[in-house]
Formats: structure tokens, sequence, C-alpha cells
């Protein structure tokens, strides 16, 4: 018999298509396998304030294609201090409930750990556009954001080539490239910048535009991840010392939004089931993630130190194919 009768789920940090589907898997899950469950909102808020709502299979119809996070999301600073943690894990005994998924980034993934070594067995899944997870090949929502970044590019393009000018594009990412680096194989950018490989702004950005132009290019695509930022002040200078007209764009939360992809509804589904599954075997601090293209777990700790970086392949076939 398993110790558990009722677990919650939350959503934590930004929100990320998909979600949902997540959302959704757990709470499925753990009703088939007849535990009781509850919805916090807002992320680690809704722990400290005791803001549940009782969910079953029917609370998450017509769920699966809404992007955002039905159960609102947030960055609770309250819950970063040790009071805060013991007070959330009082809060969740008081409520009966004997375990935790979190779904969110590597910050929700710290208060995971703190919670579990406070007493209450807590499992968290990866759910951010940015890709950033170390310990997992993929986080949910990652390729709803880069369809959303390919099509706000395109249409660049096509005004872009119109005008025959330069177009500028900061996209999300927060200190990682990955956004920036396959979109910009995706829409045959000229240019990619991101934080993890220096750049020199002359060879790297003036010359490849410049040479573009000599061999006949009408127009030119320049990624930037929001890590290297200056967006604005680069398009200034990209028309300054090239004479070919740019314009930044700033694409922004629009790469947060929308109905989550296929790849996106069915890797939160497989592991949003899979952190039910791990709190019913009595394992606990694990991170469900993807590792070799399948749904594996680790120990937050190990998760939270491991390395991972853009691919170098990656980083030369976008200069590769830029010519
Ligand atoms: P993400 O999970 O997307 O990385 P944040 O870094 O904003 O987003 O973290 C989300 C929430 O997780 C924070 O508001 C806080 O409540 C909790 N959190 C973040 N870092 C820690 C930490 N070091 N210890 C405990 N809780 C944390
Ligand atoms: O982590 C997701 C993300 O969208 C990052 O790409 C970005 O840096 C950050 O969140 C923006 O956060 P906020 O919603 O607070 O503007």
């Amino acid at each position: 018999m398993s110790q558990f009768k009722k677990i919650g789920v939350l959503t934590s940090g930004g929100d990320a298509p998909g979600m949902n589907a997540a959302i959704r898997a757990v709470v499925r899950t753990a009703v088939y396998n007849g535990l009781e469950i509850v919805g916090v909102k807002r992320g680690y808020n809704g722990l400290l304030h005791e803001d549940f709502i009782n969910m079953d299979a029917r609370s998450v119809g017509e769920t699966l294609q809404k992007g955002g996070t039905i159960l609102q999301t947030a960055r609770c600073l309250e819950f970063k201090t040790s009071e805060g943690v013991k007070k959330a894990v009082e809060v969740a005994k008081r409520n009966e409930i004997d375990g935790l998924i979190v779904i969110g980034g590597d910050g929700s993934f710290r208060g995971a750990r703190d919670l579990t070594r406070e007493g209450l067995p807590t499992v968290a899944m990866p759910g951010t556009i940015d890709n950033d997870i170390n310990c997992s090949e993929y986080t949910v929502g990652y390729d709803t954001c880069l369809n959303t970044v390919i099509e706000a590019v395109d249409k660049l393009r096509d005004t872009s080539s119109s005008h025959e000018r330069c177009s500028v594009v900061e996209v999300m990412g927060r200190g990682a490239g990955y956004i920036a680096i396959e979109s910009a194989i995706a829409c045959g950018a000229e240019v990619v910048l991101i934080p993890e490989e220096p750049f020199d702004f002359q060879k790297d950005v003036i010359d490849v535009i410049q040479q573009g132009k000599e061999r006949g290019k009408k127009h030119s695509i320049v990624i930037v991840a929001e890590g290297v930022g200056g967006t604005v002040e680069m398009a200034k200078k990209i028309e300054e010392q090239t004479g070919v007209e740019a314009r930044a764009t700033i694409l922004g939360h629009v790469q947060r939004g929308g109905s989550p992809t296929v790849r996106d509804r069915v890797i939160a589904s497989q592991m949003g089931a899979r952190a039910v599954e791990l709190l019913l075997e009595g394992k606990s601090n694990r991170i469900v993630c993807m590792q070799h293209g399948e749904i594996a777990d680790v120990d937050i700790e190990e998760g939270l130190n491991m390395k991972k970086h853009v691919s170098q392949e990656l980083i030369k076939l976008a200069r590769q194919l830029a010519i």
C-alpha cells in the first residue's frame, strides 16, 4: 500500500505552453491510481496561503490545448526563506497533503528540494521555454516557443526582404542561447549571438552582413539571445557601419503563450504521469527529465549540479548555412 492518499500539484516561475498538459497528466494519473489531488494556486504562494482547489479528472477537461497554466504561477520571495519552507510544510500537513509535484524551472526545483528536506516528499519536472535545465535534454514549452519564434521571424523576413533591410530580433532564454541557436537554424538567420559563445562585433556581425550584401543577399536576419542583449543599439550600429537600414524587434512575452505543440503535449503528459508514479513508488526529491530521448529521473541536488551546453555542432551549422 502506498503511503500517499492525497497529493498536490503546482506551477512555479515563468509559465510555459504545455504546463496544462502536465497538470492534466498529474491529475489523471493520481485519480487513476486512487489518489486525491489538489491544485495549489500561484506556485509556492498557494502553499503558504492555503490557496487550494480540489481537482478530479473532469477539472482538467478542455485544458490540454490551452497555453498558460490553469493554476496560475508566481515567483514567491517569502518561500525562499527557511521559515517560509517550514510554514509551507506545516500547511501541507494540516491539509493532509502527503506529497507534491512541482512544475517549473531550476529555482522551483530548489524549492522542491527544500520541501523534501523539511519532510514533504516532492517530485519536480521541467516547465520552461528556455530549455535551460541542465539535467534534461528537453523542457516543456520549448518547442511551442520555437514555433512562435520562427513564425514571427518568417514574417519579419518578408518585410526585411521587401525593404532590403537588416532585421535584428531578440529572443528570450534568460542566460541561455538554446532558443536563439535553434530558431536561427530554423529561420536561416545570417547571424546568431548567444551568451555562451564570445563574438567579435566587427568580424561576426558587420563583416558577415556586408559580405552577404556583396554576394547578392537582399536582406539579413540577426538573432540575438536576451542574455546578450543590447538589441536596439546593435541595430543602430549595424545601420551606421554597413549602410544597410536596420530595425530591431524584441519578441518578448509572445514567446511564452500559445497552444502547445504535439511535442510539448506528449512530453508534458509523459513527464506529469511519471512524476506521480515516482511518488507512488516511494521516491522523492527527484526531477523527471529527458535523457538520451527517454523519460528518466535524477536526484534534485545531482540534477542541479549537472552541466549542459549549447551544441558546438549547431553553432557551426548555423554559420555554415548562412553563407
Ligand atoms: P524558475 O523555477 O522558472 O527558475 P524562479 O527562479 O523564479 O523560477 O523560482 C521560482 C520560485 O521558486 C521562486 O519564486 C521561489 O519561490 C522558489 N525558489 C527559487 N529559488 C529558491 C531557492 N534557492 N530556495 C528555495 N526556493 C526557491
Ligand atoms: O524563464 C522564462 C522567461 O521567459 C525567460 O526567457 C525570461 O528571461 C524571463 O522568463 C522573463 O520573466 P518575466 O516573466 O518575469 O518577464
